[in-house]
């Protein structure tokens, strides 16, 4: 029998960008063994998605070509694989796919179901899909390398959060003021507002002088930065932080891992952390029930459908969206 087929986007070399996506008809995948079939209803891109069709993160990834990019989705549960026990047919999820095969930008995919969650009727499949990289990276940096406690105890924090506008930065920002927290953040003047409403007490922007220098209007030393912005000195950040402050660098480069170094080798009590998220269910299930709860929101740049992905990889390559950039199929 003829396999059925499905409307995916994918690229076959490193490079190209937008254009080097195609539209393809390939096989609805089958579910291997632990393994379940999910009819998508809404992906979210992220750069590292870009970045991994450009190069940059090679040899580990993507783990083959052709390569259908995106890991970030939510999607109802068509057929159980062998052994797979978590979900049942009709199920709504969502889920982080391996950055090793993606497969996102399709009309179905195939997914173990380590790092699947339920999706309540009160969280749209956009807001669901927004959450995997961008929220568990934002709630991993504030939880586990600032250690705030997002019930609201502890001592009281002064944190900044770079980039505030962006994917990870509006979760951190949201999350970051479920603690007991002061939070200062950066963004563009366009989203200053929006910033203020997800909870920031105070907003600079960064195209100003005060903004450029990280400065807290009130004055503040900040106990930790979450940098989600790149191409910010540490010679920028010192003056800023408290006698033990951290920053948190979401987007590390080569100078980010000679500070680090530098100033462990030095003793310093100021230091710099590269973070690289590592995926948790338990995390992705917590914000999906923040959502649901309405203390936690998705902000949606933009949508598109499928037939148009380029136009959200070309959106999400330029560096300026507010919030999730969403492809729906
Ligand atoms: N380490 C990890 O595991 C991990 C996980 C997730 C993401 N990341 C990385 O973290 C970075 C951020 O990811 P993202 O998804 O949040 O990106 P994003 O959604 O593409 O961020 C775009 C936003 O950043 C703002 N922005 C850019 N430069 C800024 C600056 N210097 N100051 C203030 N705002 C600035 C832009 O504002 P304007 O439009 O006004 O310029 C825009 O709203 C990326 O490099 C990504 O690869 C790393």
């Amino acid at each position: 029998m003829e396999a059925k087929l499905m409307h995916a986007v994918q690229y076959k070399s490193y490079g190209g960008g937008p254009s080097g996506l195609k539209h393809v008809g390939v096989p609805i995948p089958t579910p291997k063994k632990n393994e379940v079939l999910l009819k998508l209803e809404a992906a979210s891109l992220n750069p590292v998605d870009w970045k991994i069709q450009k190069g940059q993160l090679r040899p580990l990834f993507p783990g083959k070509f052709p390569q259908i990019p995106a890991t970030d989705v939510a999607g109802e549960i068509v057929e159980v694989g062998q052994g797979a026990k978590k979900f049942k047919v009709g199920d709504k999820v969502v889920v982080l796919l391996s950055h090793f095969s993606g497969g996102g930008l399709a009309e179905f995919a195939s997914s173990n179901e380590r790092f699947m969650v339920a999706r309540p009727a009160e969280v749209s499949a956009a807001e669901g899909a927004g959450l995997p990289v961008a929220g568990i990276t934002a709630h991993q940096a504030i939880t586990q390398s600032a250690g705030i406690k997002l019930d609201g105890t502890g001592k009281q924090k002064n944190i900044l959060i770079t980039a505030a506008s962006g994917g990870v930065g509006h979760y951190a920002v949201q999350l970051a003021k479920l603690g007991n927290t002061h939070v200062t953040a950066t963004c563009g003047a366009r989203n200053v507002e929006l910033v203020k409403s997800l909870g920031a007490d105070e907003v600079l922007d960064y195209k100003t002088p005060d903004g450029a220098a990280l400065k807290s209007p009130s004055g503040r030393k900040y106990d930790a930065v979450i940098n989600c912005a790149t191409g910010i000195a540490w010679l920028t950040f010192e003056p800023n932080l408290s006698a033990k402050g951290k920053v948190i660098d979401i987007a590390p480069n080569a100078s980010s891992f000679t500070t680090f170094l530098l100033k462990k080798l030095t003793f310093s009590k100021k230091s710099l952390v590269p973070l690289l998220m590592i995926p948790k269910a338990e995390s992705l299930d917590y914000l999906v029930n923040l959502v649901k709860e309405g203390k936690l929101k998705t902000v949606i740049d933009s949508k598109h459908p499928i037939s148009k992905a380029e136009d959200a990889w070309a959106k999400s390559i330029d560096g300026h969206a507010t919030g999730k950039i969403i492809v729906e199929p």
